[in-house]
């Protein structure tokens, strides 16, 4: 694959690391996690590796502002605002909504980070975000527009080459044992971390499924979105696979109650990963989509004989601002 430029500030690679007490808790499958929660920026999460591409970009086309969205308690915004603060670019935040009584979690760290946040109260963001670039034009600033989830072909190219990061481990021993992993699993809301995994694994991991939780997104949305971004992604790549829906796995069963609003599966999920594993994961997307992995091993359908992979995207940030809910559950 024909990379575009990068700069390099994540913490690469990632640990790929057993979860040997969660295993023997279920019974097997033999689960292993790739932390992606420590690519070491303000926090970490999957965003900082698609940050690499898309602020090479932004520097490449000579942009002084950095502009996107998210929801009130985005991972991809803090990251955004790390990232832009440690290569010198002011950075503008859309975050959905009003302000909160409560300033926690990632909208602490944003704050902390020098973003300057514009609530988008009854508007969409993306409105939002389009009415902030057309201001920061002219005023001169220089704006560059990162989509929601940095899920364009320059961000999810950094998931196709994350495959082959994975394949180096493998390759260098740290998946010993023997083979790789039947399933990679994760969350999927944005799709561009669904795509590149799916890009990344058709070209050097062709054996493993990409199996993406959705957090927010109907089933045959999600794919027919991750299908269409994983084949303009592949061509930006030189590589020419394309890809239908029916192409892309994808789970939609453990939603729950909808997009942010967690219940009784992810808070047992976030305490059995913490408990056994000392690993923490959030409520919004991987205490999801990981408490779907674990439903799917009970359930036999994620077979006891197999070896699976939990890609972990971070978002463990967000947990304060569950704290109310987390602990009055206890
Ligand atoms: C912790 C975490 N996991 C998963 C995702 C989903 O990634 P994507 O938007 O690439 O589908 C996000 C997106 O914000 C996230 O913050």
């Amino acid at each position: 694959m024909n990379l575009p430029p990068r700069l390099r500030f994540a913490h690469l690679p990632t640990p790929l690391e057993p979860l040997p007490r969660l295993t023997a808790h279920l019974g097997g499958a033999e689960i292993w996690i790739k932390r992606d929660d420590q690519t070491g920026l303000a926090g970490g999460g999957n965003k900082t590796r698609k940050l690499e591409y898309l602020l090479a970009d932004a520097r490449a086309k000579g942009a002084r502002t950095i502009i996107t969205g998210g929801a009130r308690q985005s991972n991809h915004c803090r990251q955004t605002a790390a990232a832009s603060a440690r290569v010198g670019l002011r950075c503008v935040l859309a975050l959905g909504g009003d302000p909160p009584r409560e300033i926690t979690g990632n909208i602490l760290l944003d704050e902390l980070l020098g973003a300057e946040i514009v609530w988008t109260h009854d508007q969409t963001r993306e409105a939002v975000m389009q009415s902030t670039f057309e201001k920061e034009a002219a005023s001169g600033n220089g704006p560059y527009l990162i989509p929601r989830g940095g899920s364009n072909v320059i961000g999810a190219s950094a998931y196709a080459a994350a495959v082959q990061e994975l394949a180096n481990q493998l390759l260098d021993g740290a998946g010993s044992g023997g083979g790789g992993f039947t399933r990679i699993c994760f969350a999927s809301s944005s799709g561009g971390t669904h795509a590149g995994l799916a890009v990344g694994a058709r070209a050097v991991m062709p054996n493993t499924e990409v199996l993406g939780f959705s957090v927010e997104e109907p089933l045959d949305e999600l794919k027919s979105n991750v299908a269409r971004l994983a084949t303009d992604t592949a061509a930006y790549l030189g590589l020419t696979f394309a890809f239908a829906p029916a192409d892309i796995a994808a789970n939609a069963d453990y939603i729950g109650a909808g997009y942010a609003l967690m219940g009784d599966r992810e808070r047992e999920t976030i305490r059995m990963l913490a408990q056994l594993e000392g690993v923490l994961v959030d409520p919004v997307y991987t205490g999801k989509a990981f408490g779907g992995m674990i439903d799917l091993i009970r359930k036999g359908l994620i077979g006891k004989n197999e070896r699976v992979l939990f890609w972990h995207t971070g978002g463990q940030t967000a947990l304060f601002a569950y704290a109310d809910q987390l602990i009055a559950h206890r």
